[in-house]
């Protein structure tokens, strides 16, 4: 029997719902009544005055008042697209979720987007790339809420606000959009030398990519997955883009935001509108769930960190495809919500200090965009599985629910017990054991190693590449106006290559500052220092 109390959010209502949204022949106002003018507001004589007394003129312009709702506060600016994804059943071993057993398909609607701009800026700026991924399994949502690049700017959710307030517009003239070209950015960046690694990232290829298609997707944070024995292990999640990847160059990219500003949603959506559907193989690297959580002494909860491919594999767990546009930009790419926390059986977080923050940012964010506490009954947003959820009434409340006992266990709406199958619920809360310590404001040692992952990287550029980096920093930087700032992002570079900061340093005019950081002493693991010139980077 079905419980009382079931929330109408479920998919059957997402048809009726938008059948009812434009239904009659005619013209009509929002409660139906035809409307036989739609040109001419009431007046008294041809000439006017206007009446107030006109309910179609009040209630067009009214609604037309209020069409917008905020952007989002960061990656206000995305294209999105139906598909599906279909497990290998390569995951069992590791991940007891459903939707990665063999053959299964899920839908699943991505959502790319760049990460500074407003909703009406540039496509192919130098910007880190968001890749958001909601998989409507049988088992409730999963968010995979990624970007293109592996690491991220700060290691503690209390810095985000900071390097947003950094890297956006400058407050009092709102400029530059979308560019990492101003003081504020590299004021924080080199004050802030945690950014190191993801911004040699964005100053290489990898951050103007030349399609979403052909962008690698990133979890960034280590996750824990659970298998059907209890069995946790600690991974990393990759999307590898069957189209490879590839890059613009810096002035394919500068013509490209001039003559089509729109170029990466209009390639997104014409490839899936003639049948070229893009394709990524979602995949894991998996790490042993010891007490220290480290990998060859990389730390995994230390998100400016990644785990070379070369220690640890990427293991593939099945194969997305997009195939289908949106119908409307408004009710699917702007109104959908992702969040790290929407988890289903078998995949849980670790106590990355980033990644713990961004489980409170999305839903509390989301309550002001989308104005109130029930956006989970927007259409894009709801699950496929049945919902029971005791969450009631508020602001855009869709769902007319019955029954007089919104509380669980009770015994007038037919009890609805919680779930009883203790393996098959989210929200594993895996018993991993907290150290008796005191409560400090303070990183772990490993969380102070700021530049021998950067040095892998520029190390692992082909000479091109590093031209091109090279380039970027030059550029970007001559759009400095600070002298000090400059010369502190040198010393930046210093830490990461001597060659490189000798390079940036010619080309802004400016002495090659000495390292503050010993290169030797800066790779915190034999692994990492022995794989030197030879890690590829696609
Ligand atoms: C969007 C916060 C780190 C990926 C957002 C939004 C907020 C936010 C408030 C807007 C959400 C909305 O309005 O719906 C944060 C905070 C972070 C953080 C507080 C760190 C403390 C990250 C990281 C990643 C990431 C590390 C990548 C792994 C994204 C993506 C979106 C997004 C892809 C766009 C989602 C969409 O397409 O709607 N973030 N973020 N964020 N964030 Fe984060």
């Amino acid at each position: 029997d079905e419980p009382a109390a079931v929330s109408a959010t479920g998919r059957d209502s997402h048809a009726p719902r938008n059948v009812r949204a434009q239904s009659s022949g005619f013209l009509t106002t929002a409660q139906g009544t035809r409307v036989a003018d739609g040109d001419h507001s009431l007046k008294a004589g041809p000439r006017g005055p206007v009446l107030l007394q006109d309910h179609h003129l009040r209630e067009k312009i009214t609604h037309f008042d209020h069409e917008r709702i905020p952007e989002r506060v960061v990656h206000a600016r995305g294209a999105a697209a139906h598909g599906v994804f279909r497990g290998y059943g390569t995951a069992g071993e590791v991940c007891r979720a459903a939707f990665l057993a063999e053959g299964v398909e899920t839908p699943v609607f991505v959502r790319f987007s760049t990460v500074l701009g407003s909703r009406g800026s540039a496509d192919t700026v130098r910007d880190t790339r968001g890749f958001a991924t909601k998989f409507y399994t049988t088992d409730g949502v999963f968010d995979l809420v990624g970007n293109n690049i592996p690491v991220f700017f700060i290691q503690d959710a209390i810095k985000f606000p900071d390097v947003v307030h950094a890297a956006k517009p400058h407050p009092d003239r709102e400029i530059p959009q979308a560019q990492s070209a101003h003081d504020t950015f590299w004021d924080f960046v080199s004050l802030h030398t945690e950014a190191t690694h993801h911004t040699i990232w964005n100053m290489s290829d990898r951050g103007i990519p030349r399609s979403f298609r052909m962008m690698e997707g990133f979890g960034v944070h280590t996750f824990r997955l659970v298998n059907a024995e209890g069995a946790s292990s600690l991974v990393k999640f990759h999307w590898k883009p069957r189209a490879g990847v590839h890059s613009l160059v810096w002035e394919e990219a500068q013509l490209l935001n001039g003559m089509d500003p729109d170029f990466h949603r209009r390639d997104l959506a014409d490839a899936i509108e003639a049948g070229a559907f893009p394709a990524w193989e979602l995949g894991i690297q998996v790490f042993p769930d010891t007490p220290e959580q480290t990998f060859q002494g990389i730390d995994l909860l230390d998100p400016t960190k990644f785990v070379p491919e070369e220690l640890a594999p990427v293991r593939p767990l099945g194969l997305m495809t997009l195939n289908a546009n949106p119908t409307n930009y408004f009710a699917e790419t702007e109104q959908v919500a992702f969040h790290p926390g929407h988890l289903v059986p078998g995949i849980d977080v670790t106590d990355d200090p980033l990644l713990a923050g961004r489980l409170f940012s999305y839903l509390d964010t989301q309550i002001t965009r989308l104005g109130g506490p029930n956006f989970a009954q927007i259409p894009i947003n709801r699950t496929h599985a049945p919902v029971n959820d005791m969450l009631r009434d508020g602001f855009h409340q869709d769902a007319v629910h019955t029954g007089v006992a919104p509380y669980k266990p009770n015994s007038l709406d037919g009890g609805c017990p919680f779930f009883a199958g203790s393996a098959d619920h989210a929200f594993i809360e895996y018993p991993t054991p907290i150290a008796a310590a005191a409560k400090v404001r303070e990183a772990p040692a490993s969380f102070a190693d700021h530049f021998s992952q950067p040095r892998m990287f520029w190390l692992s550029l082909s000479p091109v590449e590093q031209q091109h980096v090279i380039a970027a920093y030059t550029f970007e930087l001559t759009k400095v106006h600070e002298q000090a700032i400059k010369e502190r992002a040198l010393t930046v570079l210093a830490n990461i290559d001597a060659g490189l900061c000798a390079e940036v340093a010619s080309g802004l005019g400016l002495p090659v500052p000495a390292a503050t950081v010993e290169p030797a002493s800066a790779s915190p693991s034999p692994a990492l220092s022995q794989l030197g010139a030879s890690w590829p980077t696609q």
